[in-house]
């Protein structure tokens, strides 16, 4: 007899038809009772065992952890807190799970940090259930946003040679021998005897090559996993992580932020209205944890309603010059509460970006039109000689969750800017041919996936919602 998934089984109606369903046992109680989960929701299926038709020996193997399949009737449930249960007819154990030894006993409730160190075995808890359920669907969401738009999914390297943000956080890539490597005349190692015939990296962003995707197909995204070695050990940052970088021929920042802020309102609906039960689920664990917390350090939104909002309301929209402006006004400054000067010219810290998001604004905030010497070559210088048309998206919670611009497609600025900042022109001449042939004006975004999720799904350390995060020291699985 086929399987059919518990999701399924949980919305059918209990007239007494025989199904088969397989799972892994989550719970068994007073020898009667088995919760079963098979990961396609959230919500466990109650299978009722009479040990007058399963003999002793199978039944003591129903243990938590273990892998089952079951037969039987699917009835109105007796119980409260289900509509359908099944009643075993037979019960065949697929995978036994010593009890002694299973790290997953959830009669203590684990704390995150413990299940991250079991990272392997965590995706079988409730909450990173449903953290990984509502990942997928914000994955399958971004996508459909784009494809129904129009736009072309390009897939651009993740080897390559040069560095797209010019910050030099960049893991190497090489073939050679790391004790005895070969040097060149001047004692450095010889990358020209390295696989790729010259020194090779992880690409830290796929933007430039999206530029040239933009440049024939008009609008594109890539949507792949991008690599940063900065050693910043936050909750909010990982060495891999997945990124987000649609890329639009003639476009300017307005339609730019336009895009970004239709984009996150899709996903965001998309999720609420595909994930309910996970985000139901993710908002009471929020609360609960919250509960730890004093009166005055809890949200005044829960979960779902802070997405809710997210979507009712449009975001505020101020220049990094404005926003200066506000940050000089605020409490927080004359009370000499920031830790880190607020000056123009800063690169804007964590504690001013919660400021406004949090305090001031209390929803998601565009910041536009930063200094030219905090960001990167490639962004539309403005003229005013000192800002240029970047914009960074910052919500609450998660800080910045959107960094993009509308590019500089005038060939000598772009080269006098990429000069000034030691950008090596001749071997970005693949980049400046765009500007060389038909260059036109267009913008671009990036979205850093996880941030995403985490705004999501309520979580707040960004190593609980990748399943195998990297991060300093900690490469395991
Ligand atoms: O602001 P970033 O560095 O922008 C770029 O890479 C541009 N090339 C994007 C573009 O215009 N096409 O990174 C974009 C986003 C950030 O806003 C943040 O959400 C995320 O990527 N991000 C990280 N997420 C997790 N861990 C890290 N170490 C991250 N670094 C950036
Ligand atoms: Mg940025």
């Amino acid at each position: 007899m086929t399987r059919i998934k518990i999701k399924q089984l949980l919305q059918s109606e209990g007239t007494g038809q025989d199904v088969t369903v397989k799972g892994w046992v989550r719970s068994f109680r007073n020898n009667q009772f088995i919760s079963l989960n098979d990961g396609s929701t959230n919500n466990n299926l109650q299978v009722v065992v009479d040990l007058n038709l399963i003999p002793e020996d199978i039944a003591k193997r129903i243990t938590t952890g273990a892998s089952i399949a079951a037969h039987g009737a699917l009835v109105a449930s007796q119980g409260k807190g289900q509509k359908v249960e099944v009643q075993a007819k037979s019960i065949e154990i697929l995978g036994d799970c010593d009890p002694e030894k299973y790290p997953l006993q959830l009669k203590n409730k684990p704390s995150l940090e413990y299940l991250r160190e079991i990272a392997h075995l965590r995706f079988r808890t409730n909450t990173f259930g449903a953290v990984f359920r509502v990942r997928h669907t914000l994955a399958y969401a971004i996508h459909k946003f784009f494809n129904d738009k129009g736009f072309l999914y390009l897939h651009t390297p993740v080897i390559t040679a040069s560095d797209a943000e010019g910050a030099g956080e960049m893991f190497r890539v090489t073939t050679l021998d790391a004790k005895n490597p070969p040097l060149n005349e001047n004692g450095a190692v010889d990358f020209k005897q390295d696989f790729f015939g010259r020194a090779a990296n992880l690409t830290v962003s796929g933007q430039l090559e999206g530029e040239l995707g933009a440049m024939a197909f008009s609008d594109v995204y890539t949507f792949g996993p991008t690599f940063r070695a900065e050693n910043s050990n936050t909750p909010r940052h990982l060495a891999e992580f997945w990124m987000i970088e649609p890329e639009m021929a003639f476009f300017d920042l307005n339609d730019n932020m336009a895009l970004a802020e239709e984009m996150l309102k899709y996903v965001i609906g998309y999720a609420l209205e595909h994930n309910r039960e996970d985000i139901e689920f993710l908002t009471q664990r929020l609360l609960d944890e919250e509960k730890q917390k004093p009166q005055n350090e809890r949200s005044e939104l829960d979960l779902m309603q802070k997405l809710n909002f997210c979507l009712e309301n449009a975001f505020a929209k101020i220049t990094y010059t404005e926003a200066i402006d506000i940050l000089k006004e605020s409490p927080n400054y004359k009370k000499k509460k920031f830790q880190y000067p607020v000056e123009w010219g800063i690169d804007l810290q964590s504690e001013h970006e919660r400021y406004l998001v949090e305090k001031h604004f209390k929803k998601p905030v565009v910041l536009t039109d930063y200094p030219k010497d905090i960001k990167a070559f490639y962004m539309r210088q403005n003229d005013d000689g000192k800002t240029v048309r970047a914009m960074d998206i910052l919500f609450p919670g998660i800080g910045e969750i959107i960094g993009g611009s509308q590019r500089e497609e005038r060939l000598e600025k772009l080269e006098g800017r990429m000069k000034e900042m030691h950008i090596p022109t001749e071997e970005m001449y693949w980049y400046l041919d765009t500007r060389r042939f038909g260059s036109c004006p267009h913008a671009g975004f990036g979205l850093g996936f996880e941030r995403l999720v985490l705004f999501v799904t309520g979580m707040t350390n960004i190593r609980d919602v990748i399943p195998f995060p990297r991060t300093p020291n900690n490469c395991e699985f």
